[in-house]
């Protein structure tokens, strides 16, 4: 039975899938105006045709001649060690050179990277493509000859909104180093992990940097970092600590002897030298970026040098049309997925002007990225839908008030719901702007789904159909397809290998097979890339016209803000307070953050005070993770809802905390239980006046499905 069929029976009635589809309102499309199209990258609709299925995998040399090789490749695809794909084999390339030099040849003096502190009287930063040049030559010498790093060697980052980091992630490149960089808003120990898994012997982090007002100390956790990598086995020998105010260090721990060193003193060494740029080989592995699984250990996700590259640069090309003369800006952070293709590596591939802001979005108000975007003439934005929700929540009215103009938006990162891609489309794009939908994830590099701007409508809540080259298929459980206007949801996959996928999970390949392709490979032998379906983790609808709509991730992730947040990991760190007998994570619809977590919890016999308890629970979760996994409740519950196998029934605690039926629990081994939870959970929700609103028939069925993947 598929998790789908179970929710709906677990409504309490008998809909099908498809009646429960049918509820869905299709959405009007919306034409691109005739003035973006007249500037647009690409407009002619025969480009579909050049990246049809006939001609893969040599329509992607397209995306490839966007970058200056110094070897040209022999192999488009070398897809004879399935899912091990290789893309344009035989080729070398640096990604710093592609990014930095030969733009800084034609264009040294046009700004590369704009920068805007959060303190709105600090002054905002211009570094030209000159400029860049000489950072990256002079950290990249400073990596290479004070740390002995080269390439192949990982390097771990826990780095924020600044820069530095671009220019740190770009000296590695240039040297074939594998950078890592970790989300600064994780805590020291989840940094620790991720050190350790590396094998990376040298961090790079700040002291502090500002965020909503406040100058936060960072260095503190570089030594929890350490700490924890310390007790995993990891050798650490350097860590190099940035200034946010070069020359005075902002920080409460004190500096290690011998190993921590300010970066400011260290650069000087190094002033004015060049480092030549490592001609790596396409598949050289360019950086790793850690995900959440479903098991506790974090998967590090392996991108490729040249097939990345080419990827990055050709969606950014394509679909956030960006030409060399626009002032565009990616308001996420470079500590995900969305800031390493489309903060640094596609826009300064593509040698455009990048915007790199420090702090939160409505600080010191909600006119603050209104202001950005009017003094930089910044005309790309880029987003995700939970930026734009608390946006509009602060300020509806603001964006009119400023002078900007937006050519075309970006939506990322979790489905954004009709009503606010309206505001989106309407008020920040007054109307004019084009918006794009692009939905993908941390392991496929750049776009899967997206409308191409110049070409395609857009459809409020669809992302769109299959970007260039991609050929998604949505499976069902047995692996039949599902059809486009079925209205049957169903696990989308993408057919095909295209350049910007994960080559692997570091140190982990078995996973990676079994992750993201043992579900629908019928033939671990097959060597031909169309028995190797990648599942993408996402349940999905596809409409008649080929629109995608994104239902969310069908394994135990929870999608807060944007972030993934693996509930095995949630609940790992909490099962480390020594009162805790078991632990279930479970998402609860929020307005303006998506999803919230919630933490269930059982007590060990005899432990008694349970508010100590809950504090501990959430105090665990904010080291060992970080404050954006704080759960917003923690229930202690006498007993949790159990199979008769013994597994905890998720989906029946995720529908308590969201007021949503509880569906048949009649096959429970104790369903006696669930009525006392639910008293206890909704009594207090309801006296903190946590009540959601009334749940779309999408989120009913996350939720009534919660926990079931497995
Ligand atoms: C979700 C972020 C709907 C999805 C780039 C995916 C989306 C997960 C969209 C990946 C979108 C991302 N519409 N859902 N446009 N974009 N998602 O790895 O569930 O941080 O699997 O990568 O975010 O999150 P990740």
């Amino acid at each position: 039975m598929t998790s789908t069929e179970t929710s709906a029976e677990h409504m309490g009635t008998t809909l099908s899938e498809a009646q429960i589809a049918v509820h869905w309102r299709e959405e009007e499309y919306l034409y691109p105006p005739a003035r973006f199209v007249a500037q647009a990258n690409s407009a002619d609709p025969d480009i579909y045709h050049r990246f049809s299925e006939d001609n893969f995998p040599e329509c992607f040399r397209d995306y490839a001649d966007l970058l200056d090789w110094d070897r040209y490749w022999h192999t488009t695809l070398d897809s004879s060690d399935p899912p091990f794909w290789k893309w344009f084999v035989g080729g070398r390339l640096n990604a710093s050179y592609n990014c930095v030099d030969r733009h800084m040849k034609k264009t040294p003096n046009k700004a590369a990277i704009i920068w805007v502190p959060e303190p709105e009287g600090q002054l905002t930063e211009a570094i030209t493509y000159r400029e860049l040049y000489r950072r990256v030559n002079e950290m990249a010498a400073l990596l290479r000859d004070f740390c002995g790093l080269q390439a192949g060697d990982r390097v771990t980052l826990h780095m924020p909104m600044v820069p530095e980091l671009p220019v740190v992630m770009l000296a590695c490149a240039r040297l074939g180093v594998v950078h890592s960089e970790v989300f600064a808003g994780f805590s020291g120990t989840a940094c620790g992990g991720r050190i350790a898994d590396s094998g990376s012997r040298v961090l790079i982090t700040m002291d502090s940097y500002y965020r909503d007002g406040k100058l936060l100390d960072h260095k503190v956790k570089a030594d929890e970092a350490l700490e924890a990598a310390g007790k995993e086995g990891a050798q650490v020998s350097k860590v190099l600590v940035f200034r946010r105010h070069p020359g005075e260090y902002r920080s409460a721990n004190p500096m290690v002897e011998g190993r921590d060193f300010f970066v400011d003193e260290v650069i000087g060494r190094y002033a004015g030298q060049t480092v030549e740029p490592v001609s790596m080989p396409a598949e050289a592995p360019l950086f790793l970026m850690y995900t959440s699984g479903t098991t506790g250990r974090p998967k590090g996700a392996q991108h490729s040098t040249g097939g990345y590259l080419s990827y990055v640069a050709g969606t950014s090309k394509h679909y956030l049309d960006i030409h060399p003369d626009d002032t565009y800006w990616c308001f996420a952070d470079i500590g995900w997925i969305t800031g390493h293709s489309y903060i640094v590596y596609g826009p300064l591939a593509l040698g455009t002007t990048t915007v790199v802001y420090e702090g939160a979005p409505a600080y010191p108000d909600a006119g603050r990225p209104w202001r950005i975007a009017e003094r930089l003439g910044v005309n790309i934005f880029h987003t995700a839908p939970t930026t734009i929700r608390m946006l509009r929540k602060a300020g509806p009215d603001l964006p009119a008030k400023y002078d900007f103009r937006f050519k075309l938006m970006v939506t990322v990162g979790e489905p954004i719901e009709p009503e606010v891609w309206r505001w989106y489309h309407q008020v920040v794009g007054k109307g004019d702007a084009v918006v794009v939908d692009t939905w993908w994830m941390t392991e496929t590099g750049g776009f899967l789904g997206a409308t191409l701007p110049g070409v395609k409508p857009m459809k409020p809540g669809s992302c769109g159909p299959g970007a260039l080259g991609i050929y998604p298929v949505i499976y069902d459980e047995e692996g039949k397809v599902i059809d486009p206007g079925s209205g049957r949801a169903g696990n989308i996959c993408i057919r095909n290998p295209w350049p910007g996928i994960m080559q692997t999970i570091w140190g982990q390949p078995e996973r990676f097979v079994q992750t993201y392709y043992a579900k629908y490979n019928q033939d671990r032998a097959s060597k031909d890339w169309r028995d190797w379906p990648f599942l993408c983790g996402d349940g999905a609808v596809q409409a008649l016209d080929g629109y995608y709509r994104i239902l969310g991730r069908i394994d135990d992730v929870i999608n807060v803000s944007g972030h993934r947040l693996g509930t095995k990991e949630l609940e790992s760190a909490v099962l480390t307070v020594p009162e805790v007998a078991e632990a279930a994570a479970v998402p609860v619809v929020d307005e303006l953050r998506g999803r919230v977590v919630e933490m269930y919890i059982s007590l060990k016999p005899g432990v008694t005070g349970p508010s100590e308890v809950e504090e501990k629970a959430k105090a665990a979760i904010e080291t060992q993770i970080g404050k954006v996994a704080r759960p917003r409740n923690v229930w202690v519950v006498p007993d949790m809802p159990k199979t008769r196998s013994g597994k905890i029934m998720r989906r029946v605690i995720a529908s308590i905390s969201n007021f949503a039926d509880v569906g048949d629990i009649s096959t429970l081994a104790n369903p006696d239980v669930v009525e006392g939870i639910r008293h206890q959970v909704q009594s207090r929700k309801l006296q903190r006046n946590e009540v959601p609103r009334q749940l779309t028939q999408k989120e009913l069925e996350e939720i009534r499905s919660y926990g079931t993947a497995e």
